[in-house]
């Protein structure tokens, strides 16, 4: 059976400030949500969040870029967005940046992760969503989960794993694509993803063209011209059975990575993982977190989900992170808490040069 997954999110509108969610926002998604399986426009659903994003994790037939499963989220997000203006939340409508619906949320504001997959007789997927980042923030565990030994030990010991993986990465500001295949030209990859505010990853496929990962790419910075949030991002992976395990896919986050958003999405910080009931940014709006929910899919149907990060395992990581965010905050306004001048969103640098513009003088 051919089963699409849409992973489609928003920030309409954060309680208290931008660090958290309201739950009259889940409940409106999941009203309508109901009302749309009931008449088969999706099979399931599970509506979430993490930190201020609102998101709608929805299966169905129709394939991606489908405009009515695109429709739907897109009025789950305005309907959203009517009651956080009304009941006074902050930033409310935030990433609705057009009033016209065209048919495909993509460039509309919202973040989406789709894929259409042949489901297997036994279908394991996570989907892992972040707040206070950007897309690039995948990049290291992309490349862990399906190009290193050190991580997936599938890759030497699994035969079907064995070949590699074909990672597509965009270029943002260029807005084009190359596929990468690993492990045989690694190295180029590498040396396009680590510029994680240039290079993303798109999706993985493996050796045999099978999809493995897909990730949300949408930048609002690029979209909308000018500083409207960081891009929090989601992600989709495939697990088991020819695709690394659940524990070779969750394995990254164990070491709570550098990525660019936190404040004012203007600093690196720390990658936590939480579970969903910790999914509040506070700390200097952060530190950025990310949480993962586990699905077994039968038929379409969302068995789950659970909550994956939501474990023990992973509290010396938590431990770690706040530490590195304990150290990195003392640097305050000194890169590399403060992300380097070309990525500064929110940057005074200009207004301030141009007011000390006379008083500059030739260096004797
Ligand atoms: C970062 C983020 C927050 C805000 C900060 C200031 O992605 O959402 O850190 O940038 O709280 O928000 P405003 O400018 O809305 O007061
Ligand atoms: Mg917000
Ligand atoms: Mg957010």
């Amino acid at each position: 059976m051919k089963v699409t997954i849409s992973v489609i999110k928003a920030d309409i509108g954060g309680y208290v400030g931008h660090s958290g969610m309201h739950p009259a926002l889940i409940a409106e998604g999941e009203k309508r949500l109901a009302e749309a399986k009931d008449k088969g426009i999706i099979v399931d659903y599970h509506v979430t969040s993490v930190g201020d994003d609102l998101q709608l994790i929805m299966t169905h037939t129709r394939g991606t870029d489908n405009s009515e499963v695109h429709g739907l989220a897109w009025e789950v997000f305005k309907a959203g967005a009517d009651i956080a203006k009304e009941i006074g939340l902050y930033g409310a409508g935030q990433d609705i940046l057009s009033e016209a619906f065209s048919g495909n949320v993509k460039g509309m504001g919202p973040g989406v992760a789709e894929m259409e997959i042949e489901e297997r007789p036994s279908e394991p997927v996570i989907i892992f969503m972040a707040d206070k980042t950007s897309p690039g923030a995948w990049n290291l565990p992309l490349f862990k989960i399906f190009a290193d030994p050190f991580n997936t030990a599938g890759l030497v010991i699994d035969p079907k794993l064995h070949p590699g993986f074909i990672f597509k990465v965009l270029e943002l500001k260029k807005g084009r694509v190359v596929d990468l295949k690993c492990p045989d030209e690694m190295y180029d990859l590498l040396s396009l993803i680590g510029a994680v505010e240039n290079f993303v990853v798109k999706e993985v496929k493996r050796y045999d063209g099978v999809i493995a990962a897909v990730a949300s790419v949408q930048r609002l910075s690029l979209i909308a011209g000018r500083y409207v949030g960081k891009d929090d991002p989601v992600m989709i992976v495939r697990a088991q059975s020819g695709f690394p395990a659940v524990g070779e896919v969750l394995e990254p986050f164990s070491l709570a990575h550098m990525v660019a958003g936190w404040m004012r999405g203007s600093h690196w910080g720390p990658l936590m993982p939480v579970s969903v009931r910790e999914a509040n940014c506070t700390r200097f709006d952060g530190p950025p977190r990310v949480i993962a929910l586990g699905f077994q899919l039968k038929n379409g149907k969302l068995v789950g989900p659970r909550d994956l990060f939501d474990d023990p395992a992973f509290d010396l990581t938590r431990r770690r992170a706040q530490e590195i965010a304990d150290y990195i905050r003392r640097m305050g306004p000194f890169e590399p808490q403060r992300l380097g001048m070309e990525e500064m969103e929110y940057t005074t640098l200009p207004a301030v040069l141009k007011k000390l513009e006379e008083r500059f003088k030739e260096e004797e």
